[in-house]
């Protein structure tokens, strides 16, 4: 007879078995996948984990300090962060292309990454959390018998190029089994139940050329946008929302004076796994409120659109 507590202590026995009293390096995103795997492998191996997060400067709004102070705090899992904003946004000034982003952040991060796993004296192991559609996929797509990383994440490679083992403690669960893993082992609700959000962050959500000012106007929209969904009980009935800022200007007028200010797209869709996405239909009012409060509340944006694009033909990012 099944359950997630026996399924967590085979697991913790497996990750032991395979590990023994070496060390591991664990890349912590932020997202479900990989708090889980870095929470199950330190109850199996305590301080022979190490987690590495990468800080792109491409997170959202307290991103970054909830992640360390979780990981770091509550669950006292030595955690490195790395704080690179500067390089990657430094790299990718200029840069407009979609497909030159992504290249450009995966290349960076796969560095960085480097960098500072090398630190970490005598890690022999990777821990990745590659789920079982991510096995699926990759073997279906290469035709190769095993998974690097997930191929979404662009870091393709990584543990080969750094001569590392890979423990995969999630490759059998779906992300449904991976949040109830999550919730045995006590991650809080609200981070369990978070919508995905993209290895390359709010680059891909700030179409065009990316700028600091224009980074910091997203987040504080993006946190107007979220918060609105969470207090009318939208969250979990909805896959994934955010909002992108868009790469235009217009005409608005605020008080006794004219504004000339960056526009704003709000996204929102249902879906089961991405690949296909219906946009989700707020009310009219909703959509007014939030319009309303996005404008007066963060300074830079004086026009709110809604996406009412389904995937296909749209994707869900816009980039
Ligand atoms: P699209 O925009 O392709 O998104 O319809 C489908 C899902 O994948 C996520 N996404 C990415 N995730 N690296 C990632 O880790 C990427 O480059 C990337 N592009 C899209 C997107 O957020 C959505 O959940």
């Amino acid at each position: 007879d099944w359950t997630m507590e026996a399924y967590r202590d085979e697991a913790i026995r497996q990750i032991r078995e395979q590990v023994g009293d070496r060390k591991v390096i664990c890349g912590l995103s932020g997202g479900v996948d990989s708090s889980v795997a870095a929470v199950l492998i330190h109850e199996a191996i305590g301080d022979q984990l190490t987690c590495v997060f990468v800080d792109h400067g491409l997170l959202r709004l307290n991103e970054a300090e909830e992640v360390t102070t979780l990981f770091r705090d509550h669950y006292n899992i030595p955690l490195i962060h790395a704080d690179e904003s500067d390089l990657f946004l430094g790299e990718l000034e200029g840069v407009s292309d979609p497909e030159q982003k992504r290249k450009t952040i995966g290349r960076l991060f796969i560095d960085v990454f480097q960098k500072h796993a090398n630190d970490i004296e005598g890690a022999e192991f990777l821990a990745q959390g590659t789920l079982y559609p991510d096995v699926i996929e990759s073997v279906s797509f290469s035709g190769g018998p095993s998974v690097t990383i997930k191929s979404h994440h662009n870091v393709g490679g990584l543990p080969e190029k750094m001569g590392l083992k890979l423990v995969e403690p999630l490759r059998e669960l779906f992300k449904d089994e991976v949040r109830a893993l999550g919730r045995e082992l006590g991650l809080p609700d609200s981070f369990i139940g978070r919508h995905p959000f993209p290895g390359p962050g709010l680059a891909i959500r700030c179409p065009g050329e990316i700028t600091r000012d224009k980074l910091e106007i997203l987040r504080k929209a993006d946190a107007v946008y979220i918060d609105q969904i969470r207090k009318h009980g939208l969250y979990d009935e909805i896959w994934q929302a955010f909002a992108a800022i868009l790469p235009m200007r217009t005409v608005g007028v605020m008080g006794d004076g004219r504004t000339y200010d960056y526009a704003l797209g709000l996204r929102a869709v249902t879906s089961v796994d991405g690949m296909t996405a219906d946009y989700y239909p707020f009310s009219h009012d909703f959509l007014g409120e939030t319009s309303t409060r996005i404008i007066n509340e963060v300074k830079g944006i004086n026009r709110v659109f809604y996406d009412c694009t389904s995937k296909p033909p749209g994707t869900i990012e816009l980039e």
